[in-house]
């Protein structure tokens, strides 16, 4: 019977469509950055060998610190590499990574620079290990409208074949989701998937403005349309698809713990619920993790997990033979 990311095989597919680079970067591997680049990241680290804060704006705020860890395209392959390759081992398929460039920039990566080295670190992956990369372009919703105008220009200015979705993350309460359409369309006429952060921190209005405004097919969390049965249902209906992070809704104190996540109301009211790890760095957890909370919680079978792989192969903004051979291994399990 396969295992969820334990190291006897075989072990459970499994697909994640929201997890932030940056925050892949487990603090022992922060400080060896920190120390190659002279920074001082004590501040945010906490005793017990942790990132620290209190409340999701800090940890906006310490994302932002940890980040600054990674300065130049050979640590963006270090860390993509890294990351890709320790959860191929745990049983990871594919995985897309939301990689910001306005983060990359600040020490001078420019945009082509830093999509070819993620994208080469996750070819390199691939070849090593077998798990698919692909990347999410990612504007930051508290820098302002125009700079995420900027990102979607670049990336329609420098396709990759790597690039395949853009996204917007940051603070849900910064700003309204109709500043951003602009930039969301240039991203759909460069043929991008289109996924936004909603409906974590704020509740089932803004979920339906992402919709109507940016037109996305996937959200960024979206579990408060619990909150709401008409949009439960339009959400089905339309077969928008959740990127469902329990550990971060429970981190950020959405919900008490994983018995109070509705991740299993969601999944028997229709949505198309897809698991990932989101900060996995930050919560100390992975996407194995989640995958394995979800089925203690919920009493899921191996079947049922698969399940949230098979929607996130779905669902992934990859090309169709990539899908197919995506769909293959599911099967052999
Ligand atoms: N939520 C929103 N924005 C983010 C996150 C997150 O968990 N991580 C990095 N940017
Ligand atoms: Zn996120």
């Amino acid at each position: 019977m396969p295992e969820v990311g334990n190291s006897s095989q075989p072990l459970l597919p499994l697909a994640e469509l929201h997890c932030h680079l940056e925050a892949t970067v487990e603090p022992a591997d922060a400080l060896r950055l920190a120390k190659r680049h002279g920074v001082d990241i004590s501040p945010v680290l906490n005793g017990a060998g942790g990132y620290q804060w209190n409340s999701f704006h800090e940890f906006l705020t310490v994302y932002d610190a940890v980040s600054e860890v990674i300065r130049t395209a050979e640590d963006y392959f270090e860390i993509t590499y890294s990351y890709f390759t320790r959860m191929a081992a745990k049983g990871m398929i594919y995985g897309e990574v939301f990689v910001s460039p306005a983060h990359a920039g600040r020490f001078g990566v420019p945009y082509p620079a830093l999509v070819d080295a993620v994208a080469s670190a996750m070819e390199a992956a691939e070849n090593d290990a077998g798990v698919v990369g692909r990347i999410i372009v990612t504007g930051v919703r508290h820098y302002g409208a125009e700079h995420v105008v900027e990102v979607a220009q670049s990336l329609s200015d420098h396709p990759h074949p790597y690039v395949t979705g853009f996204g917007l993350a940051g603070d849900e309460a910064s700003g309204q989701n109709v500043d951003f359409a602009k930039a969301f369309a240039i991203a759909r006429d460069a043929g991008m998937g289109l996924t936004t952060h909603a409906g974590e921190i704020l509740g089932p209005e803004s979920i339906r403005s992402a919709l109507e405004h940016l037109g996305v097919s996937r959200l960024g969390h979206g579990v408060r349309a619990i909150e709401d049965e008409g949009l439960l249902m339009e959400l089905a209906v339309r077969g928008v698809v959740l990127e469902v992070c329990p550990t971060s809704n429970i981190a950020i104190g959405l919900y008490d713990s994983i018995a109070d996540h509705p991740v299993g109301v969601l999944v028997e009211k229709g949505q198309t619920v897809t698991l990932s790890s989101d900060d996995p760095a930050f919560f100390g957890v992975d996407l194995a993790d989640e995958y394995r909370f979800v089925a203690e919680a919920h009493g899921y079978d191996d079947a049922a997990l698969c399940g949230f792989t098979k929607n996130a192969i779905e669902a992934a903004f990859c090309d169709s033979q990539t899908r197919e051979r995506l769909r293959s291994k599911v099967e052999k399990t």
